[in-house]
């Protein structure tokens, strides 16, 4: 039978084994699609300071997200609309109060918020 004495292991050992392994985690859960998605575009709205007008389920300067979502519900195009949409900016939608335009969002960062946003804005 083999017995580890833990005390003879060095502690540089036990930090690698613990990291190999927590990474293997890692990427285990990250394959669902879905939640790194959810992951990533909370990370691009607090990137981008979307946040300071929008939240999820109040409405702020902006609309909730909940509410962008509820709205949109049944419109298959309403993706590609909205990433212009934050792209340029403007207003009449849901008053008249202007979004202001984000030229330095990439197409793919606008696609992974707004795919989550239509989603529902889950947390994960
Ligand atoms: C300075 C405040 C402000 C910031 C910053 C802001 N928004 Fe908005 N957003 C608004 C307002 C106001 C509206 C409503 C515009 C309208 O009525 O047409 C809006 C509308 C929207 C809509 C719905 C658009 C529509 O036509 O229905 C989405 C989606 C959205 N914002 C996402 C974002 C994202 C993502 C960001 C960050 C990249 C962001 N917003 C940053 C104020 C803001």
């Amino acid at each position: 039978m083999l017995v580890v004495n833990l005390n003879k292991i060095p502690c540089q050992v036990i930090r690698t084994v613990a990291m190999v392994l927590s990474v293997a985690t890692c990427a285990v859960s990250s394959h669902a699609v879905y939640a790194s998605d959810a992951t990533q575009a909370q990370l691009l709205v607090r990137r981008n300071a979307c946040m300071g007008c929008h939240t999820t389920d109040q409405k702020r300067i902006g609309p909730s997200y909940l509410a962008v979502a509820a709205r949109y519900k049944d419109q298959p195009e309403a993706l590609t609309k909205l990433v212009e949409k934050i792209k340029k900016g403007g207003a009449g939608v849901w008053g008249a109060i202007p979004m202001p335009s984000h030229p330095r969002l990439s197409e793919t960062d606008a696609q992974t918020i707004v795919a989550w946003v239509l989603a529902g804005a889950p947390p994960k």
